[in-house]
């Protein structure tokens, strides 16, 4: 979904240092689907205010989103997990060339399937960005591993603007991951242990914070 703002918007957005912008251009070349630019300012200004200790991703592709949220929160570790081989590569050279190095963590493997090897909680923030159908089984699988005060952050929340079409409009071959994207959306909108928000930027971000940490006093 690109609309006039949002061109004007990302037109405002400083250039990045020139590994970040190597790394932009390395996926729009050989079509890997990181973050857009302007969700993932909005996502690093948004983590900027929360100051999480520790985020777990869960989708690294080359690892960008995983650098930028490194690089713009020092002190902060990061895991991200990757099931593709050849992502999981590329994400280690890129890691071990950016200047937050020691602080991001790749695990190897399909983040529904590391049993033993599930990474060691708590975290702040949990960042899902993998499989769309699988959102769901994501948010059970690693939601327990939030801290009390932990925010979830999910992109694609739109998947380029399917997510609002008629359902007979989206091509058959997407039709189910957009039937499920949009039951987990709704179901989380609904959760009545979360306060959630879709932002329309980028392809739709939705930050979602436990009740209980609100009435606390929030981080955010
Ligand atoms: C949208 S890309 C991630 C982009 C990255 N977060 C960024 O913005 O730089 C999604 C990645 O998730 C990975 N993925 C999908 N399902 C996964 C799963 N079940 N476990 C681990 N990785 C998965 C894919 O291989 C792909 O590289």
């Amino acid at each position: 979904m690109e609309h006039e703002y949002s061109r004007y918007s990302e037109g405002l957005i400083p250039p990045r240092t020139e590994r970040i912008m190597e790394m932009e251009q390395y996926a729009r070349d050989h079509r890997v689907p990181i973050m857009q630019l302007e969700g993932m300012e909005a996502l690093l200004q948004i983590l900027r205010v929360q100051r999480p200790a520790r985020i777990l991703e869960i989708g690294t592709a080359i690892g960008y989103s995983a650098i930028r949220m490194a690089e713009a929160l020092p002190g902060t570790e990061v895991v991200t997990i990757e099931r593709e081989p050849a992502m999981q590569e590329k994400a280690e050279e890129n890691i071990g060339r950016s200047s937050a190095e020691g602080r991001i963590r790749l695990v190897r493997g399909d983040a529904l399937e590391l049993g033993e090897g599930l990474p060691e909680g708590p975290f702040d923030a949990l960042f899902i960005d993998a499989a769309k159908g699988q959102y769901r089984r994501f948010f059970d699988l690693y939601e327990p591993l939030l801290s009390g005060r932990g925010v979830i952050y999910c992109d694609n929340m739109f998947m380029h603007g399917l997510a609002a079409e008629d359902p007979t409009d989206i091509p058959r071959k997407n039709r189910t991951m957009i039937r499920k994207l949009k039951a987990f959306t709704e179901w989380l909108m609904a959760h009545p242990g979360y306060d959630s928000a879709l932002l329309p930027v980028g392809d739709g971000l939705m930050i979602s914070t436990k009740k209980e940490s609100t009435e606390e006093g929030a981080v955010l």
